[in-house]
């Protein structure tokens, strides 16, 4: 139908009853620089293989150094927002880290309220329910959609409102739209309330590469390949794609940090059809798809760097926890004016 994606107008594209968030799914599929959103690699089978393998990973340490900062300081965090507080876990995904933010406020308040924010619908009600048959006084929420949308949807409460945003997650929003997204949560929340972000640190050539390297064919190729063939009648072969991952140096002293870039090639010269959408994309020998929306897969900061990020955005840095290597970082953010006037 078309040779270049780019040329793919929305009017010769089939919708057919494809929901509203998928077609934003095909419009950045068919797009000149083609990727995929982030929330799509999870789906409920990328979500708990995605859970498995960070948990198990000998080389992607996101997890177990998140893990180690929270089970020292989850009391620290929580007594950063006054009782009654609700918890805001955006991209929650499993929370298998969360609990202990979640114990720490269960001890010191109580009560407490918990809203997993993910497009992963399905996956973080399921989990919510067992979290709620897990701790007595726990109240769970869920919140199935777009980060920026969950904030909205809890600013108006009158709880304080502590926000993890976990997982080295934030890190995958586009470099050119961090400071931007950041702003906008700031116009969201209150003096009383807490921004907490767990952000990589970890520079070192060979670990990235290793931490970044084939384990994650499964999920981020073959999974999602089949993410794609299943909701637009694809016959995409992903056999034809192959996985990618560079790594970004960028000087300590920029404010920008180093960053992975993460993609699929196509491996020949080739034309895919979804059949539910009419469509037919022909990919050149090596064309990517890219992972995501912007230049960045996965960034990997300096403290210089997080504070000013935090300057930018409006906020200042309320506490920060590292681990023993000092290679993950647990940063905590206020609105810059509250820190301003108590010092
Ligand atoms: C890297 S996982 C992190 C999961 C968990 N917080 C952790 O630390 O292990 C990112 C999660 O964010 C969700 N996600 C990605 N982009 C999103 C978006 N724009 N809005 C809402 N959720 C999103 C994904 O579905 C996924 O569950």
């Amino acid at each position: 139908m078309t040779d270049r994606a780019n040329d793919v107008s929305d009017d010769i594209i089939n919708h057919n009853d494809v929901p509203e968030e998928l077609m934003s799914v095909v419009a950045s599929l068919t797009s000149e620089r083609r990727y995929v959103p982030q929330w799509y690699v999870y789906d409920t089978r990328g979500s708990e293989m995605c859970e498995e393998l960070i948990r198990k990973s000998k080389t992607y340490k996101v997890w177990q150094h998140e893990y180690s900062i929270l089970q020292t300081h989850a009391d620290d965090i929580a007594s950063k927002v006054s009782p009654p507080a609700v918890l805001v876990d955006l991209g929650s995904g499993a929370s298998s880290k969360t609990r202990l933010v979640i114990e720490a406020m269960l001890k010191r308040h109580g009560r407490a309220t918990f809203v997993p924010v993910d497009m992963a619908k399905e996956f973080i009600e399921t989990r919510g329910r067992q979290l709620e048959k897990d701790y007595p006084g726990l109240t769970v929420e869920p919140f199935g959609g777009l980060y920026m949308d969950g904030v909205r949807h809890v600013a108006a409460r009158k709880e304080a409102k502590l926000l993890l945003w976990l997982g080295n997650s934030f890190s995958n929003i586009s470099i050119h739209q961090q400071v931007k997204m950041l702003q906008e949560i700031r116009t969201q929340l209150s003096d009383g309330d807490r921004l907490v972000l767990g952000v990589d640190m970890n520079t070192d050539r060979e670990a990235v590469s290793q931490a970044y390297g084939h384990q994650w064919i499964s999920i981020w190729r073959d999974n999602l390949i089949s993410r794609f063939n299943k909701d637009f009648g694809g016959t995409m072969d992903a056999e034809k794609f192959e996985y990618c991952c560079e790594f970004v140096e960028n000087s300590p002293d920029q404010d920008e940090p180093s960053c992975i870039v993460l993609s699929l090639a196509s491996s020949c010269k080739q034309r895919v059809h979804f059949e539910t959408l009419s469509l037919d994309i022909d990919f050149e020998d090596g064309e990517k798809i890219y992972f995501y929306e912007g230049p960045n897969t996965s960034c990997k900061w300096n403290l210089r760097q997080l504070r000013r990020l935090a300057e930018k955005s409006g906020f200042a840095v309320d506490a920060h926890w590292t681990n023993d290597e000092e290679n993950y970082c647990v940063i905590c953010l206020a609105p810059a004016d509250v820190i301003h006037t108590s010092v």
